[in-house]
């Protein structure tokens, strides 16, 4: 264990084949230059499983028996980052663009979070929905949220922020939809009933198969397709296409594009697609 004082060292090699295993599984793409970031994200997991270098993680990583590993590592090599109201404008467009095209056709709202991190965005969602929609198409409203990563998905399930991750909710609209709650690290929000009411979380990996048929009246997969090569993300467009409706919406994130990729969808404005 001497190395691990200082940290084992992440030889080519060993990149290039965990690099191999992320984007075989998850579709992310860890190019030149993240070496220091799967070095640091891994190093705590080399430790707990009491191994000395990443030529043995590897090859423990790549044996078949430790199948649950694999998850575990891509689990840590996700990027996770979220917030509340993160890229206001959408939330700005559905309610006034979506939400009343809807509520006119009456029936349920239905709405998937692909890539849903910890749930800041679909908790976001399901707050705007409350505060913009009349009450009985509120109650119609049901966002399915997914992600690749289970220890985000644990975060979500619980429902509860700490000070810090609720920062982008106003203090009127925390007090309304958030009761204070022991935290893990402190004093922390659990989101009411009336928010986690209309979330259902699950795992999925979007490079695997999909088990939900749709229909979603708009699917938000945002600041995910960022870490895919644009083969993966013109397949994954396709295929969320499948599932919206004529008028249905896609939303991506702001710094992401879908020129260059082939698909049906009509340019709305940055970061909005419609069926
Ligand atoms: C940066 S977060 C974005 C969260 C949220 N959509 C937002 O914009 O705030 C990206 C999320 O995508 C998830 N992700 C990455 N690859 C994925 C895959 N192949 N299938 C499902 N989720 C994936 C990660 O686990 C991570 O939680």
């Amino acid at each position: 264990m001497g190395a691990l004082a200082t940290g084992a060292e992440l030889g080519e090699a060993e990149f290039r084949a965990i690099a191999a295993l992320v984007h075989d599984i998850a579709g992310i793409r860890l190019g030149a230059g993240k070496e220091g970031l799967v070095r640091a994200r891994l190093q705590k997991r080399l430790r707990a499983l009491g191994l000395d270098d990443f030529g043995t993680y590897v090859a423990h990583v790549q044996a078949l028996a430790h199948r649950g590993e694999l998850a575990e590592m891509v689990d840590l090599l996700t990027t996770n980052k979220t917030d509340f109201f993160r890229e206001p404008a959408h939330f700005a467009f559905l309610e006034q663009h979506v939400f009343p095209a809807l509520v006119q056709r009456g029936g349920p709202l239905r709405f998937w979070s692909a890539g849903c991190s910890t749930g800041a965005e679909p908790m976001t969602l399901a707050m705007v929905a409350c505060e913009a929609l009349p009450e009985a198409a509120a109650r119609e409203v049901r966002i399915l949220a997914t992600d690749l990563s289970a220890r985000v998905l644990k975060q979500a399930a619980s429902a509860t922020y700490d000070d810090e991750q609720v920062a982008g909710v106003s203090e009127a609209l925390r007090r309304k939809y958030f009761d204070p709650a022991p935290g893990a690290r402190g004093p922390a929000w659990k989101a009411k009933p009336v928010l986690t009411q209309k979330i259902r979380y699950a795992r999925l990996n979007l490079m695997g198969p999909w088990p939900m048929k749709g229909p979603f009246d708009a699917i938000l997969c945002r600041n995910v397709m960022i870490y895919f090569d644009k083969a993966t993300q013109e397949r994954l467009v396709q295929r969320f296409q499948a599932l919206l409706p004529e008028g249905g919406h896609l939303l991506i994130g702001h710094s992401e594009s879908l020129s260059g990729a082939a698909h049906a969808l009509t340019y709305v404005k940055p970061a909005v697609y419609r069926a």
